[in-house]
């Protein structure tokens, strides 16, 4: 089935899409179950409550209300699923265990509303997944048995890999999600770049990859929030996302588990890269489960180019 974007002579849903892949019924069970619960989540974000909740994340950020709502919405979703064995997500701090272990073959770590702070200015937000088989939650992101993010923009997307490429999908009418873009690639040069954190902070190595960048000709194209943003970077065909490491904060800012390595497993399955700026971010072996990392992920030249510049400077 090859759907030329925008063009899908005639549509097939995710369930069938998953149905025709030769992949595990409780894998597809897995996706749905979160399909399901972004339906609620859109709901939430599009007329819900926009204050704070009073309580604090894994991170000692303050949650709202929207990040607990979304939080529990997938959780409950992933416990009664049937195919969970431990869950954890980044506002909630500890690895919840779901009992009866019997067949419950899949961990599954999530971002439940990224970017929520963007919400009350009405720009882009996500919900991240990442899943592995059995019980471990702290494994290098290579071992991702799949990954999704889901778009929360103008449309809502799902951006989805099994390990045989990465599928786009675009919720219709009815809220289910139809197929979009099947094998989606990144062949092309980065055109756009989305640079986080102070400039003011880069390292030498930074500052002069962000130069080398600006002299290419690509343009700046940052929301400041990560789904959308690595979304453009995708769906263009080309780019560079980073969050560097930075003088006050040499491990960046955002999280191995929950956001890093589901974005690289997606990345690299579209045929880019991701890297700490010393090693593939899915090589890297979390020691906890609140771990963070730099990240430079996008077109694999312009990843390549980051590595080099930090090798050269730091
Ligand atoms: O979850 C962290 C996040 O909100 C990401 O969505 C985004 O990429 C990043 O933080 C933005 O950070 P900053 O506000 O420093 O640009
Ligand atoms: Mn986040």
């Amino acid at each position: 089935m090859n759907a030329e974007r925008g063009k899908t002579r005639f549509q097939i849903d995710l369930r069938r899409y998953l149905r025709e892949q030769s992949i595990d019924r409780d894998l597809i069970r897995l996706i749905c179950e979160i399909s399901d619960a972004s339906k609620y989540i859109i709901n939430s974000i599009r007329t819900g409550d926009l204050g704070v909740a009073g309580t604090s994340n894994l991170y000692g950020e303050k949650q709202l209300a929207l990040d607990v709502l979304s939080d529990r919405i997938i959780q409950k979703r992933l416990k009664f699923s049937g195919v969970v064995a431990n869950i954890v997500s980044e506002e909630t701090p500890e690895i919840i265990s779901v009992s009866e272990p019997s067949n419950r073959r899949y961990s599954v770590l999530f971002d439940p509303l990224d970017g929520s702070s963007l919400v009350d200015v009405n720009l882009a937000v996500g919900t991240i997944v990442s899943i592995y088989e059995g019980e471990s939650v702290l494994q290098a992101g290579r071992n991702q048995v799949a990954a999704l993010y889901i778009l929360y923009g103008p449309r809502t997307t799902m951006v989805l890999s099994f390990g045989s490429g990465v599928h786009e999908f675009a919720m219709n009418q009815l809220m289910d999600y139809d197929l979009v873009t099947e094998n989606l690639t990144m062949a092309g040069p980065a055109r756009v770049y989305s640079p986080g954190g102070m400039r003011s902070r880069y390292s030498s190595g930074t500052e002069k990859f962000i130069q080398y960048i600006e002299n290419t000709g690509a343009k700046l194209r940052y929301s400041g929030g990560f789904v959308p943003d690595i979304n453009q970077v995708l769906i263009k065909r080309g780019g560079l996302f980073m969050y560097p490491h930075l003088t006050d904060s040499p491990q960046g800012k955002l999280r191995t588990l929950f956001e890093l390595n589901p974005m690289a497993y997606l990345i690299e399955q579209a045929g880019g890269a991701a890297s700490t700026g010393r090693q593939p971010i899915l090589d890297v072996v979390p020691q906890a489960i609140d771990d963070r990392a730099p990240i430079f992920i996008g077109s694999k030249a312009e990843v390549a180019m980051a590595e080099k510049f930090i090798a050269e400077h730091g």
